[in-house]
This record gives structure tokens, sequence and C-alpha cells, in this order.
């Protein structure tokens, strides 16, 4: 027996028929519905979730994975994991995407977040949050972050990496208490201690 299923994203409804014993998942990219999948449907996260409007009960049981995944309200929402959930019965089906605002980032959607925090920060922050990094890790940050082009960067890093490690140490200075911060004689070489 086939099952109709429609999509609601946003404003637009996708609807087409799939087979019983397709997973929720499949559905999706049937239609043309593109859901995250964070874990590559292996039940580790809850990217793929969707919301069942019509039709819970044509769908397979609750896996363990989202009973761990999903919070007991968002179960009674109606929320499933698209890659564990499958149809089992024919009949209508109602799905929708849980809004990115519901459920946990991907990782592209929190670099995209961090791409933004890092373009609104002040350059003696994006300094200092450079140097606070491992090397690999910074140029990494800096490809994916600030979409600056390696060739480009290039060696330009170190010298901004040790201009914000110096930045940084002195803002450490300040926050360190009185007494163990560095005297300005601790410095001076042998010939310059006072007399
Ligand atoms: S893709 Fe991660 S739980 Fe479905």
């Amino acid at each position: 027996m086939s099952v109709n299923v429609e999509w609601k994203v946003g404003d637009e409804r996708r609807g087409g028929v799939v087979a019983e014993g397709t997973y929720i998942w499949d559905a999706a990219k049937r239609l043309g519905v593109r859901l995250p999948a964070e874990c590559e449907g292996r039940g580790e996260c809850d990217t793929c979730a969707v919301v069942v409007e019509e039709g819970a009960t044509l769908l397979s049981g609750l896996t363990q994975a989202e009973r761990t995944r999903l919070s007991p309200e968002r179960l009674a929402a109606g929320e499933r994991l698209a890659c564990q959930a499958k149809v089992e019965r024919g009949g209508d089906l109602v799905l929708r995407p849980v809004p990115a605002t519901e459920r946990a980032e991907t990782t592209d959607e929190a670099a995209k977040d961090l791409r933004e925090e890092f373009r609104r920060m002040s350059l003696r922050k994006k300094f200092a949050a450079l140097a606070g990094m491992e090397a690999d890790m910074a140029y990494e940050t800096l490809l994916r972050v600030a979409d600056i082009p390696f060739a480009v960067f290039g060696k330009g890093l170190d010298l901004l990496a040790s201009r914000g490690r110096r930045l940084s140490q002195a803002e450490r200075e300040v926050q360190r208490p009185s007494e163990h911060r560095a005297s300005p004689t601790d410095d001076k070489g042998p010939g310059e201690q006072p007399g």
C-alpha cells in the first residue's frame, strides 16, 4: 500500500507517494526536502528531527536513539528522528522539519554563527581569539570563520598571532592580583639592577 506524504517547509508544500518501508529521511530526499544529518543517520544527534503532524500511527515505534535524543516534551509534540522512523503502513502522512532554532546546530551552522560573531569582534578581540589557539587551529579557524583565502593570509597569520599573544599577555597581566604582577625591574638585565 502506498503512503501519501506531504512536507510543509515554511510556506511551501511538497507532496508525493512513497512505498511502505521507507524511512522519513528517504521520503524527504525523494521529495526534494533537505534535512540536515550531522551524525549521518546513526541516531546520535537530533538535526534530522521532524514533526509528524498527521499519520503518526503509520510509523514504526520509537527507537532507543529517539528516546535518548528527544525530550519527553518533544516526543509529546510529535517529533521523530527522520533517520530512525520508518513508514510501516499506508495512509496519509504530514511532516515538517524542526526549525534550526529548536534543535542542535550542525557543524556548518555553528561555523556560520562563529563566522558572524568573529566578523562583529573588534580587531583587538580577533587577535586575542587567534592568539589563544594552536597555530593549526588558528589557520583552520581563519579559513572557516574569516573567509580569508589561505594563500592571501599565509605568513601574515604568524604576525597577527604574535601581536595577539602580546595583547592577551598584557590583558592577563592586568587581571592578576597586584602582588603577582611582574615588577618593572623584573625584566632588567644584571647590569641594570639598582645598586
Ligand atoms: S542524522 Fe543524526 S539522528 Fe538522524
